[in-house]
């Protein structure tokens, strides 16, 4: 299968030194591009900016911010089998991009942001993309509704979910308890490392892309 996975934050520049970002450490989605790469998928990662050394035998495209995310998803994704969103993406940026940096006046400087596209969003509606389409969902509450009305809304054929409010698990561990949330059900994949629960995620996807086509489809 060719696989795109979007990976790490992004970054919204504010003025030539500042930016606003996501907690993200970029794990969970390098964990994804390696075990695709391992089981002999083609692997294209669209990342922001992480501390992680690039998974070897994979296509790479760095970004930024949300739009150039956007810009090379939307290049790519017609010719992809599959899709897994699990950057986290910034949902806003400053209006404006300040030329030079912005100096400080006054006890309070109010921010105006403005709406990033939705790219998992946009996948089935605007981009036509018919192939199989995970998403994520961090949540702090409400785990599984949320994340079964977002698979709804989205057109998802899988969403992956985390409770970022358990500690120890999530952001910048190495470690995550995910829950995984399909049309007809739900399965509960417990506590473990990002790279063992990669390796479950590509086994799922390959299952969703094996019942779509009526038979497995070969790397
Ligand atoms: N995502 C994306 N583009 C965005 C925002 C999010 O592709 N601008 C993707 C993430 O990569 C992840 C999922 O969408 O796969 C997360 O969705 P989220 O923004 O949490 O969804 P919403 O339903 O819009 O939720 P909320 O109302 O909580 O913002």
């Amino acid at each position: 299968m060719k696989v795109l996975i979007t990976a790490g934050p992004t970054r919204e520049p504010l003025d030539p030194v500042r930016y606003l970002t996501n907690r993200s450490s970029g794990k969970m989605g390098y964990a994804l591009a390696a075990a695709f790469a391992d089981a002999g998928h083609h692997v294209l990662l669209v990342s922001g900016p992480t501390d992680i050394d690039i998974p070897p035998g994979i296509d790479f495209v760095p970004v930024e911010t949300a739009s150039e995310m956007h810009d090379a998803v939307r290049r790519h994704l017609f010719r992809m089998d599959a899709a897994i969103f699990a950057a986290a993406v910034a949902d806003y940026r400053p209006a404006t991009v300040a030329g030079e940096k912005i100096k400080k006046s006054g006890e309070e400087l109010v921010l105006k942001l403005v709406r990033n596209p939705d790219i998992l969003g946009e996948a089935r509606d605007k981009m036509n993309f018919e192939g199989i389409l995970v998403g994520f969902a961090a949540e702090t509450e409400n785990l599984e509704a949320n994340a079964r009305d977002k698979l709804k809304r989205k057109r998802c054929d899988l969403i992956v979910a985390n409770d970022v409010s358990k500690p120890g698990i999530g952001f910048d561990s190495d470690r995550n308890e995910l829950l995984l949330v399909f049309p007809e059900h739900t399965a509960a994949l417990p506590e473990d490392e990002k790279h063992h629960l990669a390796r479950h995620l590509v086994k799922e996807v390959e299952l969703l892309a094996a019942t779509r086509s009526g038979a497995f489809q070969a790397p």
